[in-house]
């Protein structure tokens, strides 16, 4: 063992403690006896949940989300937090990320977003409907298969199952299974859900066996996590680059797009549409649904609105951000889960994931140039490599603001995200 070998080891040491202690002092701050209620009072509150979004009423819903918020606020309290509520639960998917912080990314990320799906008005709007025929489920399954392999995801170490909500589980370096969804009339539905799942597998699957069982044997963050997910999915997955080589397999399995050029389907899979629910939005107005929800939680939290005002709160950021009202709180305030849950401080995971790869792809393509032609090649080794490389096999042992920053040279800028919207789909909609 070298000089440099041995600092490493050290350093492992230092975060296996370090991330140990904290976790453990973070959960012995809070009675059990509130833990209990908050579990008692959640499961209370998904079954209303449930309820009140099949009866679209969220009368239904309030008393028990009034009772969770509650019992957040009071957890919250017990962690401790320096500037604002929020920051409590926040640490709690998002380590060392400040609310602060997070305004001052989504400000201007806000603005860019609203005025730039304007902008795509004025473009040319590409043919979906060549993506929402229909295809049988074996044949959507031998694509989404060939997409994995693609990928380099490791079938001796895992396996691929279906569910109604996608989602990966870990049972071992060596056993990170994925499921996927099928819908007979959408392919992108399981296509995009594989490649997501698998994004988040080769995470796993790239965390150092040495590591499993101890406190830095998992993803650096939820939003770390779903960058690896969500940099498969929509940068890869969705670019022209990407459809240039994957066309082959496609009309091999689905002779009916031989009428179709690599272009058009790259132009239909990034179909941009103001529309209700979060988990069907695309690239550009997907991060306006995770800001909305964000805004009204950490307002709640900090007890500037109540959970009464909430479907109207709601209905006017809809307004103003997406320019769209729902007709029903089931397609509105009543969509998600999380709140039932008491998962407050997560939504901001997913656009964050958003953000960090946009950053980590721009490093990538400095440090390799010619990352678009081997993607058009089928050749995604030189990607995995980078990401196993910088990320993967870093484990917990960092905060995702100390990785961000070690591997692209800066913290988090959501500028690299809102260029990366804009090239993209400026050839989308040949703006
Ligand atoms: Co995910």
């Amino acid at each position: 063992m070298n000089a440099a070998e041995k600092e490493n080891l050290n350093e492992i040491d230092t975060a296996i403690v370090k991330v140990g202690k904290k976790e453990y002092e973070k959960f012995k701050k809070i009675p059990t006896e509130l833990f209990k209620e908050i579990n008692i009072s959640s499961s209370k509150a998904q079954a209303a949940w449930e309820e009140a979004k099949t009866q679209n009423d969220f009368n239904v819903f309030k008393p028990h989300l009034e009772k969770v918020v509650e019992l957040t606020k009071k957890m919250a309290d017990y962690l401790g937090y320096e500037e604002n509520r929020y920051d409590a639960l926040l640490d709690l998917y998002e380590p060392g990320l400040k609310t602060s912080e997070l305004k001052k990314v989504i400000e201007p990320l806000r603005e860019f977003l609203v005025d730039y799906l304007a902008k795509l008005e004025k473009g040319e709007k590409p043919d979906n409907s060549i993506m929402k025929r229909y295809f049988p489920i074996e044949k959507q399954k031998e694509l989404s298969l060939r997409a994995l392999k693609l990928m380099k995801y490791d079938f001796d170490a895992g396996r691929m199952d279906v569910a109604m909500h996608p989602f990966t589980t870990t049972i071992g370096v060596h056993d990170v299974r994925i499921t996927t969804r099928y819908n007979e009339k959408d392919l992108n539905d399981s296509l995009y859900s594989t490649i997501h799942e698998g994004g988040h597998a080769l995470y796993e699957q790239g965390i150092p066996e040495e590591f499993s069982g101890l406190p830095i044997g998992d993803g650096a963050s939820m939003a770390i996590h779903e960058s690896q997910s969500r940099f498969w999915e929509n940068i890869i997955g969705r670019s022209l680059e990407f459809w240039n080589y994957f066309y082959k397999d496609l009309v091999d399995i689905f002779p009916e797009f031989r009428e179709n050029t690599p272009e058009e389907i790259f132009r239909a899979v990034n179909f941009v549409e103001r529309s209700f629910i979060r988990t069907e939005a695309d690239e550009v107005t997907y991060n306006l649904h995770i800001m909305l929800r964000f805004e009204i939680e950490e307002a709640l939290i900090n007890d500037r609105i109540k959970v009464e005002d909430l479907p109207e709160i709601w209905n006017k950021k809809m307004k103003e951000y997406l320019g769209i009202v729902p007709e029903k709180d089931s397609e509105g305030v009543l969509q998600d889960v999380h709140w039932a849950h008491g998962s407050f401080g997560y939504f901001p995971s997913y656009m964050l994931g958003n953000l960090y790869s946009a950053q980590f792809y721009k490093k990538m393509k400095e440090d390799m140039p010619m990352l678009d032609k081997e993607i058009s090649e089928g050749n995604f080794e030189s990607a995995l490599n980078w990401l196993r490389e910088n990320i993967h096999s870093k484990g917990k042992i960092y905060e995702p603001g100390e990785l961000v920053k070690m591997v692209t040279g800066e913290p988090l800028n959501p500028k690299y995200f809102m260029e990366y919207i804009e090239n993209k789909f400026n050839k989308v909609y040949k703006l």
